[in-house]
């Protein structure tokens, strides 16, 4: 187990510092504190930059984990944050960036609007090349944060959105034959995916050849409207759960699974959703 106290990095890396980054973000200090201890998005969200990740330890105070890079290079990283400072540093414990601290400080300055400021610190830089190295991280933050940015957008939308639609307690989706092959509707409260299950091998207006699932994923609010069904699985673009397209159950070894999803049901070639109260 480690230390979780807060422990300020050697003062010696302050001269380590090769470059900033800095940008506004529309997004809450909720929102950026989620997405700090969210070691589990990574090689998901961010496919162009991790393959995988084994987490070793997390909690309030933040993470540690095995990374494995775009490269196939390992690391050990520890993410340390620092709610009173408004401040968390990721630290490369191992790996071929050993040494290097990526210091983050965020300030509030509205609601829904935070500012990050990012410094780099990394060992082993000669003065000559240290902008070039300030240079090649900040971008590489940027698209870090270009991809975290629109993930937590996207989740305060859906944290924040009410969604209309029928309150009874079956909904016509419409003419079987008629239907495309992907629709997403409203139906009491939630969105549903109704889609062609593209196993099925039954006529197009019978309901078992189709799937209606949460166009929402249950763990984080996740977007499934565009996600493929591969195999009878739905998985979740923001950290990789795998959902059973038919029975909710989840295929990825986690807690969260579909619920209270909506039969379909097809009646003289119409297809409904109907309310099913069992968990399914
Ligand atoms: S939001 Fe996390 S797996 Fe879907």
């Amino acid at each position: 187990m480690p230390d979780h106290d807060y422990i300020a990095p050697d003062p010696q890396t302050r001269t380590l510092h090769v470059g900033s980054y800095r940008r506004v973000l529309p997004v809450s200090l909720e929102r950026m504190y989620e997405n700090t201890l969210d070691w589990e998005h990574l090689p998901h969200l961010h496919d162009s930059s991790f393959r995988s990740i084994n987490c070793l330890d997390s909690g309030a105070w933040g993470w540690r984990a095995e990374v494995v890079d775009h490269k196939a290079q390992v690391s050990e990283l520890e993410l340390r944050l620092d709610r009173s400072r408004r401040r968390w540093i990721t630290r490369n414990v191992s790996g071929p960036s050993e040494g290097a601290e990526i210091w983050t400080l965020v300030s509030p300055l509205a609601e829904h609007q935070i500012e990050i400021v990012v410094d780099f610190f990394v060992p082993g830089v000669p003065a000559e090349a240290k902008e070039k190295v300030g240079r090649a991280y900040a971008k590489a933050y940027t698209t870090l944060y270009d991809e975290d940015e629109a993930m937590m957008v996207a989740r305060q939308r859906h944290l924040d959105q009410r969604v209309e639609g029928s309150r009874d307690s079956e909904l016509l989706v419409g003419v079987a034959t008629e239907l495309a092959q992907r629709q997403v509707v409203a139906f009491r409260g939630r969105e549903y995916v109704v889609c062609r299950d593209p196993q099925a091998s039954y006529e197009v207006d019978n309901a078992k050849a189709w799937l209606a699932f949460p166009a929402l994923c249950p763990h984080q609010l996740g977007p499934l409207a565009d996600a493929e069904v591969v195999d009878g699985a739905v998985r979740c673009p923001w950290h990789g759960y795998q959902f059973d397209a038919r029975t909710g159950a989840n295929l990825s070894g986690q807690a969260c699974r579909f619920t209270q999803v909506p039969q379909l049901v097809a009646r003289a070639g119409q297809l409904y959703l109907v309310a099913s109260e069992r968990t399914t």
